[in-house]
């Protein structure tokens, strides 16, 4: 038995938003691990975050706007810079100005966009938290498809969910991936990466639909703490990058985002179909993830099995030993070994 549905942990990077969905001068509110944050981007590009509260009256500074790369509040006009602190109370008389207004403050939070993805940090110590995920070979691309679907479910469920085989010929069943009914044999090697594991690279199941057609020959899935998942498809000359990072935005309440990218022209050409079969694949996530909620209110604990649900209970292991390690302040120990897994699915 393991727990599940815990707290996300924190010193550690999540994914917030896609670049594209935060135009310079604007603010975009959102709440992430039950804080408000307030996003914003300035006139260089650069993207920042801070506390989503007004340290005067506790209005959301979301509601106010950007002046000068500075946010201001709509309420009393006070303005804060991108690392939070105040830099004009415009209700003050020329006497009363020497008021130090910069002592004022409001919590900024590490941000960095990524490969047309903007990462927020929960912590005290960036420097000794997991990277932000980066796909190779692909430099600063911004994805050339992006999707998110917010779900009502524990942030754990979720993230198990990405790696959790045993469900896809019952739940991804459609005409276009999979037909219901077949299960097949797999053996899967996989191997520790940093916070994290691999599905080393392997021919992936021929049983579905597109792969047919692409003829893919390679595949390689990497999951890191906390949330992500990635995964790199090569066929010939061309590959497919799709990185999936569970955020969890309050209790009981994620939002699964999906950033993809390609290097075949004629893929593009597709997006549109791309687009709706994804939405089709990760609604049917978000359907069973609710409905699995309503038992879990019953039933917290899980049942995880040998070799299907190994991933799952590496994940736990993996969260676990992330939160002795900085509690006993030593170097996480990843406590993945080398191993073959075997299913049917
Ligand atoms: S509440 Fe923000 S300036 Fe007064
Ligand atoms: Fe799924």
């Amino acid at each position: 038995m393991e727990p599940n549905s815990g707290a996300p942990l924190r010193e550690m990077w999540y994914y917030a938003v896609a670049g594209s969905r935060l135009k310079p001068g604007k603010l975009l509110p959102k709440t992430m691990l039950g804080e408000p944050i307030v996003l914003g981007r300035k006139s260089d590009g650069s993207v920042f975050a801070l506390r989503d509260i007004c340290p005067h009256r506790g209005i959301p500074l979301s509601f106010g706007r950007m002046c000068d790369d500075d946010v201001e509040c709509c309420f009393h006009g006070w303005r804060f810079n991108s690392a939070g602190r105040c830099t004009s109370i415009p209700s003050l008389t020329p006497q009363q100005k020497s008021t130090d207004v910069g002592k004022i403050k409001v919590a900024a939070y590490p941000a960095r966009e990524v490969q047309g993805s903007i990462w927020v940090f929960f912590g005290e110590d960036p420097a000794t938290a997991p990277e932000i995920p980066v796909l190779p070979d692909i430099g600063e691309r911004k994805p050339q498809l992006i999707y998110s679907l917010a779900a009502k479910c524990g942030f754990d469920d979720a993230v198990y969910g990405q790696m959790d085989p045993s469900h896809n010929p019952y739940v991804h069943v459609s005409p276009w991936w999979r037909r219901s009914g077949g299960v097949y044999d797999k053996a899967k090697a996989f191997g520790p990466t940093p916070y994290g594991f691999s599905m080393l690279r392997h021919k992936p199941s021929t049983n579905l639909l597109p792969y047919k057609i692409l003829g893919v020959p390679e595949t390689e899935i990497i999951f890191r703490l906390p949330s992500t998942r990635i995964e790199i498809t090569r066929f010939g000359r061309h590959s497919i990058y799709t990185l999936n990072a569970v955020t969890p935005l309050a209790e009981g309440e994620i939002e699964m985002n999906y950033a993809a990218y390609w290097t075949a022209p004629w893929i593009t050409l597709a997006k549109p179909v791309v687009q709706w079969a994804l939405h089709n694949f990760i609604d049917q996530d978000r359907r069973v993830l609710e409905k699995q909620r309503v038992g879990l209110r019953h039933q917290p604990t899980l049942m995880l099995i040998d070799d299907v649900d190994v991933q799952a209970k590496w994940y736990f292991r993996l969260k676990n030993e992330y939160v002795r390690a900085k509690t006993e302040g030593r170097p996480f120990d990843n406590p993945v070994k080398e191993r073959t897994l075997y299913w049917r699915s």
